[in-house]
């Protein structure tokens, strides 16, 4: 056995998540695989076997032992939704929506989405990269071995492709995954909404302009739009998303989030990757997703930082046979959290999952959310060597001490991802 074979042993629990590599639903999601006793053997960037320790010492030789010292393992988290290259915080409209400002009043005038598009314009390449990269890295030590990224705060041809390569560039600088989208479609820019003639020839910029050059320079796996009554409508999602699609990006979106309009209805029709957000779906969106392979990918962070109190029915979802993913939609105005394990306890409190249920959500429903359920999200053979060790002896408490985040260490493909306890560096 090579020197880069890991042996994890002395695992409290681990949680394999092992199954079908695909999105679980319905009860499905009610079994993340809990063993004890069982060691995990990876081999460079792949795992190679779980089992009782005894069975597979013989194949570990040579192997470096990580000793997990009585923690829990898991499968490393899927962070499917993110927004992480922005500049500045946008503090002051959480105190704004307090006084009772709405976060699309606050857009109206000229702040929200569009306050980080001035803002992000002003920014060059390298000031960004510097910006987002402690932000990855810290989503990295809550546990995240995968992340996507959006674009969305540049909105011209220029400044969405600045973005884009600096999520390039952050995916070939740090160990994490990084999938990238493109968010063209997160606002009508001002200008243009000044403009008679402006959505459309906001549409006409990123069909004819942005699009062909993205899908050229392979810059984004993924397509994204907010549809949303007052930002792009079912239709125009409709052609961008279609336009997406044939230059040969997957389709995710931002579908109901705080009104219900039909944008679910659409991901379904369109077969998109995943439906996010959801938190204003209709009895029609949920069974037209119930009737598709789309996953839903709830985003509780949102409405907890937005003073919601109406959350994604994820309930019904799951009930209704729905797949269901969690994300933190880390972002400066919704959600400014790198606290995945948070998203957790959210999820068993506010969304009323339960632990297996946030588990499987986290991982390979994560995983499926960003089209990889295939090679991420369990610890089987033959997926991905991405783990994240935790500083708890049951996996419960991951969602119990909520805000804590008690990640030891994490690996992606094998390799060191986070490392907080130095001493797992050293320890064979
Ligand atoms: O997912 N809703 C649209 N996009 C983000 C928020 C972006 C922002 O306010 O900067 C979201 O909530
Ligand atoms: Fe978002």
């Amino acid at each position: 056995m090579s020197a880069d074979a890991l042996l994890f042993v002395n695992a409290a629990q681990v949680v394999t998540c092992a199954g079908p590599a695909r999105a679980r639903r319905g009860s499905e999601m009610a079994d993340a695989q809990l063993g004890t006793g069982v060691a995990v053997l990876v081999k460079g960037d792949s795992i190679v076997d779980v089992g009782p320790l005894h069975t597979l010492e013989r194949s570990a030789e040579g192997a470096t032992r990580i000793d997990c010292e009585g923690g829990v393992l898991t499968p490393g988290f899927n962070d499917s939704h993110t927004h992480a290259i922005f500049g500045r915080a946008r503090y002051e409209e959480q105190e704004l929506r307090a006084t009772g400002v709405p976060y699309m009043e606050i857009a109206r005038r000229g702040g929200g989405i569009h306050s980080s598009v001035r803002d992000l314009r002003t920014r060059s390449e390298d000031e960004l990269f510097a910006l987002a990269e402690p932000r990855l890295r810290a989503l990295a030590a809550f546990g995240v071995t995968t992340v996507e990224v959006k674009s969305g705060y540049g909105l011209s041809l220029e400044d969405e492709l600045k973005t884009l390569r600096v999520i390039r560039r952050l995916a070939e600088t740090l160990p994490m995954r990084i999938v990238p989208t493109w968010l063209g479609a997160h606002e009508i820019p001002l200008d243009y909404r000044e403009r008679t003639d402006g959505r459309r020839a906001y549409l006409d910029l990123l069909i004819n302009e942005m699009l062909p050059v993205i899908a050229r320079e392979r810059l984004a796996k993924f397509a994204d739009v907010f549809c949303e009554p007052g930002v792009f409508t079912v239709d125009e999602s409709r052609e961008i998303l279609s336009a997406a699609r044939a230059a040969g990006l997957g389709i995710k979106m931002h579908a109901d989030e705080l009104t219900s309009g039909g944008a679910a209805e659409l991901a379904a029709e369109l077969r998109a990757t995943s439906a996010d957000h959801l938190a204003a779906v209709s009895d029609a969106g949920i069974a037209a997703l119930a009737a598709s392979e789309t996953v839903a990918t709830l985003l509780p962070g949102t409405m907890l930082f937005l003073g919601k109190t109406a959350h994604a029915p994820a309930r019904r979802l799951i009930e209704s046979g729905v797949p269901v993913a969690l994300a933190t939609d880390f972002n400066p105005g919704t959600s400014p959290t790198t606290n995945f394990p948070l998203i957790l306890t959210l999820g068993v409190s506010q969304l009323r999952l339960s632990v297996a249920e946030v588990l499987v959500a986290a991982t390979v429903n994560g995983a499926a959310a960003l089209g990889i359920a295939d090679s991420v999200g369990q610890l089987a053979p033959g997926f991905s060597a991405d783990l994240a060790l935790w500083d708890v002896s049951d996996v419960r408490e991951l969602p119990y001490w909520y805000g804590a985040g008690r990640c030891r260490a994490s690996w992606a493909c094998g390799k060191p991802c986070h490392v907080h306890d130095l001493a797992l560096t050293f320890r064979s």
